[in-house]
């Protein structure tokens, strides 16, 4: 039989992370410069070849147990017990707020289904990711799965609202990466134990979703200055919350100090990527070399019109 391939790319919040765990808005984008490649491949044995982990299946390590139970969810529904050799390659930085846990489960489902000689829609895929994604973060709310299987940026609020939302508008973003794993599933903890503690975070969380419809009406009017003026102001909020990191505040620091519109840290935080935005793309460019030389592992430029 022939190999099977999937791919799956990563995905960035433009705001509304932590915030949309409560049932408050976000919206997200695909992250098409970085991806997840997948191949899949009758063998005697299930194997898993990753850079974390290259053995059998069966004794794949924790960080790999949300996979392994998809897996072993597809081939029950299925009824089948073929064995494969599944090939994981990955451009996403893992554990950096890019969704790299959502777009290897959906590459995954992808290219097992097909194996299988399943049809598929969309939905069914980020069904099946979301029960890789359950283990791994605990108690997502289903955006990153959303974004990276539906491959088109969303606004999205939990278990309610899934509407493509086109982000078009004459700007630069720049996601920069601090290098340093994030700990989503600890951030979506810790947040949720401030705010059982203390209610006045709970203030935060409904500013957050106050931002993330000011957003909204920012994009679709057209004025990235306002959409700048809200990451920042979202960013202070997520900092209150605790979820950002002296790196993220530095990077943010420096993109506004080198003409940044606005900017923010994405995805879960305590490490992990910032994201800011620019009016041309000589400044992004500028503030992508200081960013570079002051401490980002990596940065990546996305033009936001379409
Ligand atoms: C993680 O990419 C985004 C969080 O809001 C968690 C979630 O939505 O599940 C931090």
């Amino acid at each position: 039989m022939d190999t099977i391939k999937a791919k799956a790319y990563g995905k960035i919040i433009l705001i509304g992370e932590h915030s949309v765990v409560y049932g408050k808005p976000a919206i997200a984008l695909p992250f098409k410069a970085t991806q997840i490649d997948v191949e899949i491949k009758e063998s005697k044995v299930s194997l898993i070849d990753s850079k974390f982990f290259k053995g059998k299946l069966d004794e794949a390590p924790e960080l790999l147990y949300g996979i392994r139970e998809m897996i072993r969810r597809i081939f029950e529904k299925y009824k089948s017990d073929r064995k494969f050799v599944l090939t994981i390659k990955s451009t996403i930085p893992g554990e950096r707020g890019m969704g790299s846990s959502a777009a290897v489960s959906v590459a995954i489902a992808r290219a097992l289904l097909e194996f299988l000689g399943v049809s598929y829609k969309n939905e069914d895929i980020a069904q099946w990711a979301n029960i890789s994604e359950k283990i791994v973060h605990g108690n997502p709310s289903g955006i990153d799965v959303s974004v990276v299987s539906n491959e088109m940026s969303l606004y999205f609020i939990r278990n309610k609202v899934k509407e493509h939302f086109p982000i078009n508008l004459k700007a630069y973003l720049l996601v920069a990466d601090t290098g340093i794993m994030g700990k989503t599933k600890e951030a979506v903890r810790d947040v949720r134990n401030l705010v059982i503690k203390d209610r006045a975070y709970l203030d935060n969380i409904d500013t957050l979703e106050r931002l993330a419809n000011r957003a909204r009406q920012a994009i679709e009017a057209g004025d990235a200055v306002k959409l700048g003026q809200v990451m920042t102001h979202a960013h202070q909020n997520l900092q209150k919350l605790t979820v950002s990191s002296k790196e993220l505040d530095d990077l943010v620091n420096l993109s506004l100090a080198n003409g940044a519109l606005g900017a923010k840290m994405t995805g879960g935080g305590r490490g992990g990527c910032m994201i800011s935005l620019y009016d041309s793309q000589n400044k992004a460019e500028k503030a992508k070399e200081e960013l570079l030389k002051n401490g980002a592992k990596d940065c990546w430029l996305l033009y936001l019109e379409n």
